[in-house]
């Protein structure tokens, strides 16, 4: 049987339906890979599945993810880790790279990948080029919102403008391959890494993987314009139990396929070129070497072209995990699998040659792995143009300003604005002349508005939120007062700061929350409030604001939801402004001054506390869905509902929801609804659509997102607005993966977000 950890041997490899002839490809193309192919050594077979890293020499014997991971888990400090990094001689493995063993490497510097590229086409047998491959996640030189906050933008165009203009930016500096975009379902805000994707719903997260994918790769007027994509974290890893990183996942395959599965595949569908496995294991099964994941569903159903890479170091952790006695049999597993291309281990580079001696790994396994690294290369245009220009390297010296433009612009439409006002009196926007008192560490700082994957930043082009709202607000003043960081001893100076503030302005703007670094990878909290003194703080600045008359509000900065429940209640205003990227302290004056309206929304529900988690809205009923009464799936101390929902948001404007309907057409259902702009102000709203299919073979969600739109009446009007549901897209999938469109009751939802989005229609359907 395939994929049997007793039975590696008995490879089949028409599970993944075919062996594959890139689509994209001309056939004089194909043909190439193919001659390539035949004049391969078995040596320079393997060679291609090796993503070399550059290790550190000199004392040092890890490689540079142990020496990442020493770091992130606190073997080494940050400031060792910063010395060994700029201290050590690095090996660049330029002697592998001559004979063939290394298809690719970790690195940005346009120099260093010009040196090792020409070793590569002008010194090793064959010429192959290297495929150079980095972490740009929202973005390279300029650096956009984190990925949960920008898909709250709800905005598919925008998606994939910020993609192409990262694409542009690393290519220039010999970065071919972004380890983007990051797909992982997330619904616990415990972990870390929920910072790093589209959040908690499958059509949101499918239609940002698309719309990521076709910006990064679309666009090949230039091989210098262009870049492969690579969804990770294949699959699952966001289910990590309790919310810890790396942590097991139990997934049922019915919800692999249902939600997991769903941006992959769109991300697939819109002709991703590359995934990468996670670290996770599923159902018992490493996705390093999970046959079921790789060789069945990605290679075989969904018909992907591309290749596999492993995240680092993982073929490895196969043995940590208990899944493999050796090296050796973790890469024959993992290579049999499905896993392309082994990120930093060099197992498959010493073990694989014995293993196809011994027939433990088939000829053509190896071949079916490496075709599908060339023939991404040669869709790169890597063979023609494997360098970069001298001219090109220096485009972006000075980022020009569209590019600062669409870094704002997301910016911008990326902030949520949670509350504004106690008692239907709205406190923002402010006058631009009011006297603002803004205070935070956190809005004096370039590092914390960048969020944690961002590399290739620069701090001139950053603006931080003290200099964005100066320039906006002339009587501004700053006063630092506290953040994340405040220690004990700091505690007098930061209260001061807080009657000063209170002294002087009409309204106090706080900007609190997370340091960059408490979001991403190895980065899980057990608590999701504020860290810190910050809510101790944040509490007798409320206190002394109420008692002096004065508007408080809070400017949240975090990279996952937090628990906002306490300042929902005593703060007059929040606004979500997550980490925003380079330019955000211009995006929140121009916000909070009114100069732009908030469009943004949540992508994933903000839990009411830390016990809620995982939460998200598409849940089962369950046979007893919370309620007042006591045997209820409910907590006796806690809420069952969260603190603000999935694809919430408010503007300074009111929309009111009217005459929805739902026609039925040949094959799609339009569902209506007018939207009246009652307020006294332009903005945008994002109109959404769910779905409950009421009884069906397998327990369906209580509410599916399923379209959303955006509409700006002006104040005052009204416009209608109609989401078509294509019936074929009314489906579910089953446990063996199967598609089911089966008959009977849907109700059809459509307003403002997943909890107040009201019922339009309840509808008998027959497919
Ligand atoms: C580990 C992370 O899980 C993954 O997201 C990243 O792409 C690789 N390391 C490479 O840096």
């Amino acid at each position: 049987m395939w994929g049997s950890p007793d039975l590696p041997v008995t490879v089949d490899l028409t599970i993944q339906k075919r062996i594959i002839k890139m689509k994209e490809l001309t056939a004089k193309q194909n043909e190439f890979v193919e001659d390539l192919l035949s004049r391969m050594t078995l040596e320079e077979k393997i060679g291609q599945l090796n993503q070399a890293s550059v290790s550190i020499v000199g004392g040092f014997d890890v490689s540079f993810p142990e020496l990442i991971e020493m770091n992130a888990d606190g073997r080494i400090s940050n400031e060792e880790f910063q010395r060994i990094l700029s201290n050590a001689d690095r090996d660049y493995h330029e002697e592998e790279i001559r004979k063939g063993l290394v298809g690719s490497m970790m690195v940005s510097e346009p120099h260093d990948c010009n040196r090792l590229q020409k070793i590569a086409v002008e010194e090793s047998r064959l010429g192959i080029p290297l495929i150079f491959g980095l972490d740009v996640i929202h973005g390279f030189r300029s650096v956009y919102p984190i990925a949960i906050a920008e898909a709250g933008a709800f905005d598919t165009d925008l998606f994939a403008r910020t993609a192409a203009m990262a694409a542009r930016e690393s290519r220039t500096q010999g970065v071919a391959w972004h380890f983007a975009p990051m797909l992982d379902i997330a619904r616990d805000a415990r972990w870390g890494r929920v910072s790093e994707g589209p959040g908690e719903d499958r059509y949101l997260a499918s239609a940002f993987a698309a719309a990521k994918v076709h910006g990064l790769q679309d666009d090949h007027s230039s091989t210098e314009n262009y870049v492969a994509a690579c969804m990770k974290h294949y699959i699952g890893y966001g289910a990590c139990e309790s919310g810890r990183d790396y942590n097991t996942t139990s997934i049922a395959p019915h919800l692999v396929y249902n939600h997991y599965l769903a941006p992959f595949a769109a991300g697939a569908k819109a002709g991703a070129k590359t995934v990468m496995a996670s670290f996770n294991d599923l159902n018992g099964v490493p996705c390093t070497a999970n046959s079921w994941t790789l060789r069945k569903i990605l290679k075989g159903d969904l018909d992907f072209e591309g290749f596999v890479v492993s995240d680092a170091n993982a073929i490895r952790e196969v043995i940590v995990h208990g899944y493999a006695e050796d090296e050796k049999d973790a890469g024959i597993k993992s290579v049999n699998a499905g896993l392309d291309m082994d990120m930093g281990t060099e197992i498959y580079l010493h073990n694989l040659a014995a293993a196809i001696e011994e027939g433990s790994v088939k000829m053509e396994v190896l071949d079916d792995a490496v075709r599908r690294i060339l023939s991404v290369k040669v869709w790169l245009g890597l063979f023609d143009h494997p360098y970069t220009e001298e001219a090109a390297m220096h485009r972006y010296d000075v980022l020009p300003a569209e590019h600062l433009a669409l870094a704002e612009e997301a910016a911008v439409k990326s902030a949520v604005l949670l509350k504004n006002g106690t008692d239907g009196t709205p406190v923002l926007p402010l006058a631009k002349d009011a006297k603002v008192s803004l205070l935070g560490t956190l809005a004096d700082d370039k590092e914390n508005i960048i969020g944690a994957w961002a590399m290739s930043w620069r701090e001139e082009d950053c603006v931080t939120i003290r200099a964005g709202m100066e320039e906006v607000f002339p009587s501004l003043q700053y006063f630092k007062g506290f953040g994340p960081a405040t220690a004990a001893d700091e505690l007098d100076a930061a209260r001061k700061d807080i009657d000063d503030a209170v002294a002087y302005g009409d309204v106090i703007v706080a900007a609190l929350g997370e340091p960059g670094e408490m979001s991403g990878e190895a980065s899980s909290r057990a608590s999701i409030i504020m860290p810190g003194c910050q809510r101790q703080l944040l509490g007798e600045l409320m206190e002394k604001s109420r008692a002096a008359g004065k508007k408080l509000v809070l400017l949240a900065m975090n990279g996952r939801p937090l628990d906002l429940s306490w300042e929902t209640e005593h703060v007059d205003a929040i606004l979500e402004g997550w980490q925003l990227g380079i330019r955000m302290g211009s995006a929140v004056a121009k916000l909070l001054s009114g100069d732009a309206a908030p469009e943004g929304r949540l992508a994933s529900t903000f839990p009411a506390c830390v016990g809620q988690c995982p939460i998200y809205y598409s849940h089962p009923n369950t046979g007893r869905p919370g309620s007042r009464s006591k045997f209820t799936s409910r907590y006796l101390d806690a809420p069952y509902e969260p603190l603000y929902p999935f694809g919430y948001g408010l503007t300074y404007t009111q929309f009111e929801y009217s005459d929805a309907s739902v026609t039925e057409k040949a094959d799609s259902f339009d569902v209506s609804v007018k939207v009246t702009n009652t307020g006294s102000r332009n903005a945008v709203e994002t109109v959404q659509l769910y779905m409950q299919d009421v009884s069906a073979s397998l327990v369906r969600p209580v509410r599916e997102l399923k379209g959303f739109a955006k509409t700006s009446p002006a104040p005052g009007s009204s416009e209608t607005v109609t989401i078509s549901l294509a019936k074929k897209d009314m489906g579910f999938y089953d446990n063996e993966g199967t598609y089911l469109l089966e008959d009977g009751k849907f109700r059809f939802y459509i307003g403002a977000n997943s909890r107040d989005a009201a019922l339009a229609a309840e509808i008998n359907v027959k497919f």
